[in-house]
Order: structure tokens, then C-alpha cells, then sequence
């Protein structure tokens, strides 16, 4: 991708304009998601990826950047120029994202590549096309520990122009328990893809483990593609993904987005990126109220989370 195609991407949004605004979500199958995707849905869903086409699937600020420019140079073998062709959004199209014109939807991204495409997607697994799962795509699956990432979920809703109005954060919090939000559960998320990840062979990581011990977490992405690539390489990917080179990389922080989608000055899009962020955020009886709750609806499977509860 040019820099003429990139500058593109970017004034593409600043001409959508006045057709952007704060979408109020639609109940599609049971999640609600924003209205521009619900109307489009049937498209979406009658997507066929090719086989070697790769899913990339989180619920919404899981960590899904930081994946999808780890896969990227994983597949380029570590080559950082080759990574800076177009921002994250164009290289790895967001399969259900349909933006006013003129910003490309996803699948006018993804009509426009040949495969293997890497897609990005936060739909829950009862909504992912069941092409993927009938061509047996391969698909990565990132989760976050549920406090830290509603803490990251709320400073994308006040920033992102486009998401419902996040509301006060005591509000926020009941939202993200009763499934309200953008995407839907969380809970329903995690563990939709949790229940089917050996019959899907789907590899399912989580940020806390990403952030404890980087380099293992791309050797076990590489070893998942198939891949073999050298030491220095490997440390090179360590180095280009880690949050500092990544906030400061153009290609990966979302400034390509510009207002009046993102507004950067409300909440960077690279905000903190740390696992336990959540403590400045609950009060101890919000957190005990959570963790009841917590505990009954994660009954039913073992997730091994850390740091939230
Ligand atoms: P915070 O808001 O907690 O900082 P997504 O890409 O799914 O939208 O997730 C965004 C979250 O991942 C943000 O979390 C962002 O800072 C964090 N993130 C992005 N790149 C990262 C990296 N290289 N290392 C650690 N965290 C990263």
C-alpha cells in the first residue's frame, strides 16, 4: 500500500464527515452490535474466506493490534518496511466494519486482496461466517482479563466518535455485566471460542500472557503458522511489537483514524497497555460485586485468567 493509498484511508474519513456519528447498536442473534454492521449483516455472514486466509478474533480492545502486527511480521519475516506498506486497518481488513462512504468497508478491503488476508474480526463465535470453519481457516483468539479490558473498553467508547456514549463509569460497568456493550458479552465471548477451540483448532491466547512473556507468546503464533523463522528475527518481532515501538509506529496507532472517528486527544488509541490497570478504576465494593457475578456466570468452563480474578 502507497502512501497515496494510505492518505486515502485517512481523508476518506475525514469526508465521511457529518455521516458519522454515535451508532446505536442493533440486537443481531442475540448480540448487539452497532446498526451500520447489523444492516449488513447478511453480508457478512455470507462471506467465503479462502482457506489459507487467517482469522484474528477478540472481544473489542483484547489486544487485537498488537496480534494482528505480530502475525504481519511473522509473515514478512521480521521485515519492518514491508509492515509500514498501510496502517493496521488496510493490511488486516476488520471483516464486519461497515463506515459511511467513502471509508472502504472490510469486505471491500478484502475483495481487493488476493489470500492468505489476515481478518480481523470481534464478532462472537455464533456470528463468525461459517465459511471459516468450513474451509478450517486458521484463527487466533485473544482474551483479556475481564476488568482490564472493560477499563480499555470505556476510554475507546469516550474516544471512539462512532461507539455509543460509554455514560458515567459506575453505568459502564453494569453495561459490560448485563452484555449491553458493543459486541455484546464478554463473558459469551471468551467462552464461545473457548468451548470450540480443539474442535476449531483455533489457539487461543491471552494479553496477560503476551505481556508476561512476549517473545514465548510469538513463538508459540509462529509455531501455529507453520513458520520457522531465526532467533534474531524472532527478537526483532519482540522489539517492533513491544507498546512502546508500536505507539510510536504510525502503521499501528491507529492515526490513520483521525477525528471525527477517533479523537486521540479524549484517549490515545495506544492508551497504557498493562495488565492490572483495572485497580485504579474499581472501587473495592465494585470489585466484590463483580466477582460475584463473575463467578457465576464463568461456572461452567475454567479460563485460565490472571490478574482480574
Ligand atoms: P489499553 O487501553 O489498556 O492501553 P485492541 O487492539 O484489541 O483494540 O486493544 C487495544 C488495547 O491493547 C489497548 O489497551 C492498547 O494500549 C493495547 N495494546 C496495543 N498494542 C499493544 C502492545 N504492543 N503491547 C501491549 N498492549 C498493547
Amino acid at each position: 500500500m502507497s502512501e497515496e493509498q494510505e492518505l486515502d484511508y485517512h481523508t476518506a474519513i475525514q469526508k465521511a464527515g457529518k455521516l458519522l456519528f454515535r451508532f446505536p447498536l442493533v440486537t443481531v442473534r442475540g448480540t448487539p452490535l452497532m446498526c451500520h454492521i447489523a444492516d449488513n449483516f447478511e453480508k457478512i455472514w455470507a462471506f467465503n474466506p479462502h482457506p489459507s486466509d487467517l482469522l484474528i478474533a477478540t472481544y473489542p480492545k483484547a489486544g487485537t493490534t498488537w496480534t494482528q502486527e505480530i502475525v504481519d511480521l511473522l509473515l514478512h519475516n521480521g521485515d519492518s518496511e514491508a509492515c509500514k506498506r498501510a496502517p493496521t486497518p488496510v493490511r488486516s481488513p476488520f471483516l464486519e466494519i461497515f463506515s459511511p462512504k467513502p471509508i472502504p468497508s472490510g469486505l471491500d478491503l478484502l475483495e481487493k486482496m488476493d489470500p492468505p488476508r489476515m481478518i480481523k474480526t470481534h464478532l462472537p463465535f455464533h456470528l463468525v461466517p461459517l465459511g471459516f470453519w468450513e474451509n478450517k481457516c486458521k484463527t487466533i483468539y485473544v482474551a483479556r482479563n475481564a476488568k482490564d479490558n472493560m477499563v480499555s473498553y470505556f476510554h475507546f467508547d469516550r474516544m471512539n466518535q462512532t461507539q455509543p456514549e460509554p455514560g458515567p463509569w459506575e453505568c459502564y460497568v453494569n453495561k459490560f455485566m448485563q452484555g449491553e456493550l458493543g459486541w455484546g458479552s464478554w463473558y459469551d465471548h471468551v467462552k464461545g471460542y473457548w468451548v470450540e477451540k480443539e474442535e476449531r483448532n483455533i489457539l487461543y491466547l491471552f494479553y496477560e500472557e503476551m505481556k508476561e512473556n512476549p517473545r514465548r507468546e510469538v513463538e508459540r503464533i509462529m509455531r501455529y503458522l507453520d513458520l520457522s523463522l531465526s532467533d534474531d528475527v524472532i527478537s526483532r518481532i519482540v522489539e517492533l511489537t513491544s507498546f512502546k515501538s508500536m505507539k510510536e509506529n504510525p502503521m499501528s496507532n491507529y492515526s490513520c483514524v483521525p477525528a471525527p472517528v477517533f479523537d486521540h486527544t479524549i484517549s490515545p488509541f495506544m492508551r497504557k497497555g498493562e495488565v492490572g490497570d483495572w485497580r485504579n478504576y474499581f472501587s473495592p465494593e465494585q470489585s466484590k460485586m463483580f466477582d460475584e457475578d463473575y463467578k457465576e456466570k464463568m461456572k461452567d468452563v475454567d479460563i485460565p485468567f490472571r490478574d482480574s480474578i
